[in-house]
């Protein structure tokens, strides 16, 4: 026996069946913006603003996937990969946002997902990574109730088209992100600061959800959040106030509305909002029964309510406000952890806590971990990249799945993020989350040794699983 056999039987050997993933999104790898009667999305506008983006990096180009899916597929296969996420750039299906479908974006998924497939790989299709089409921002964007009317058309259109191919649809991607990062912040596009209307827009990314899971009718579909685990850095009440109001924005908003049709109260009184936008029945289609949930997981906060600490864990790259709309006043200190490049604490055991949290606290749901990994600084060396650190990360990690389901949490998978190097947002080219290393200029993958290593991981856990078909 290999010591990675015995590392496997002793550790990571997970249920027959788990899915072993990993994913990426559109606008980060395809490149091809202009190709094939794409439309404009509001990360092509934001791109090219002066001092949104490190080094006014853009994804022009990004990792060429558009044209090198079959090799990238390929790679999938060489890993053992079970299941690939992606996501579908709307304004490559429907370059407006609303109206004419546009077949070409379309076949461009066809072709993805029968690649997938001829591999036995299953296709687990995103529909929102928030590429947003241009024109819908300019008809207000997220904040905007229509867009989410203007979403579940575009679900069902992909569905249509996609449903024989797919194996798990999921709608939006990280709605806190997409609501507070785009409109609070303006971290991220389309690069607003309107506080009130990153609420709104939360409200409206969550009714895109519902609807778009009503729209589709679709055999599996999932939503997906970002959760962090949130610690008080005492037990003051000024600190333990800090946790409830961030761990409510970040996690609660997001997990109540979707599994039990309610916003907590507390968070909605917290908010400096006249909670005008709920209409009747927005609850209920929010709640729409979903058949798996996708979680992403990075990292633990530790917060305060006491003044003069930083306003957010990492420190965005740009000029930026608060995205913690209602709760500015928190600041996030240092827990005393290993950080990633991104300045992003380690802490597997903050996985634990929320997958058992969801488990116990809501109605029963399986879940997948839909991204976790990490950036650091990469070097090749002699034609290899020995990033242990990385590996560490993701052992780690799914050591902490591994306790989840041992203490009973229905958890179906794991996609690392990220299957390859690409445009890491406001950060541009700068971070590297990679299991396969890119490089940006020659578009060369190659394998860093977190991705051989987990590979002998999947292979050992597969090797006993009846012959895919
Ligand atoms: C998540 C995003 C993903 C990637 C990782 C590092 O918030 O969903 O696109 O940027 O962070």
């Amino acid at each position: 026996m290999t010591t990675q056999e015995e590392q496997t039987r002793a550790g990571l050997r997970f249920p027959a069946g788990f899915a072993w993933g990993a994913a990426t999104s559109a606008y980060q790898i395809e490149g091809a913006v202009t190709e094939d009667a794409r439309g404009t999305s509001i990360w092509d506008t934001f791109t090219k603003t002066p001092g949104r983006v490190v080094n006014g990096h853009h994804a022009d180009v990004a990792i060429d996937h558009y044209h090198r899916y079959r090799e990238d597929v390929g790679i999938m296969a060489e890993l053992g990969l079970s299941a690939y996420r992606f996501s579908v750039s709307w304004p490559r299906v429907q370059p407006s946002g609303s109206g004419k479908i546009n077949p070409k974006g379309l076949d461009f998924y066809k072709r993805l997902t029968d690649e997938l497939r001829s591999h036995a790989i299953d296709p687990w299709l995103t529909l929102y990574h928030w590429d947003l089409p241009q024109e819908l921002e300019d008809k207000g964007g997220w904040p905007n109730r229509d867009t989410a009317y203007r979403f579940a058309e575009y679900a069902a259109a992909v569905h249509e088209a996609l449903k024989d191919h797919v194996h798990t649809f999921s709608t939006v991607n990280e709605p806190w992100c997409a609501a507070f990062l785009g409109y609070a912040s303006g971290e991220h596009a389309p690069g607003r600061r309107e506080p009130q209307n990153a609420i709104r827009g939360a409200h409206h990314l969550n009714l895109a959800h519902g609807l778009a899971v009503q729209a589709m009718d679709a055999r599996r579909v999932g939503g997906c959040v970002n959760l962090y685990a949130v610690t008080p850095a005492t037990d003051s009440a000024e600190d333990l106030d800090a946790a409830r109001r961030i761990d409510g924005l970040q996690n609660r908003f997001f997990l109540d509305a979707l599994l039990t049709g309610r916003y907590p109260e507390d968070v909605l009184s917290d908010l400096p909002v006249e909670i005008d936008f709920i209409e009747p029945g927005d609850m209920k289609t929010i709640s729409a029964p979903i058949d798996v949930l996708l979680v992403n997981y990075y990292s633990r906060f530790t917060v305060s309510g006491a003044p003069g600490g930083k306003a957010s864990a990492a420190a965005a790259p740009t000029d930026t406000a608060s995205p913690w709309v209602g709760s500015e006043h928190v600041s996030f200190v240092n827990g005393g952890r290993p950080v990633t490049a991104m300045g992003w604490e380690i802490d597997e055991s903050g996985l634990v806590e929320i997958l058992t949290r969801v488990a116990r606290d809501y109605p029963p749901i399986p879940m997948v971990v839909s991204e976790n990994g990490a950036a650091f600084d990469d070097h090749l060396d002699d034609g290899r990249v020995h990033d242990r650190e990385r590996q560490a990360y993701v052992e780690a990690h799914l050591g902490a799945c591994k306790e989840a389901i041992e203490a009973g949490v229905p958890l179906e998978g794991y996609f690392a993020w990220s299957l390859m190097d690409n445009f890491e947002w406001a950060w541009g080219y700068g971070k590297r989350f990679g299991l396969v290393h890119v490089d940006f200029e020659t578009q060369e993958r190659l394998l860093k040794d977190s991705a051989l290593w987990y590979s002998e991981i999947i292979r050992q856990n597969r090797r006993h699983e009846p012959t895919d078909s």
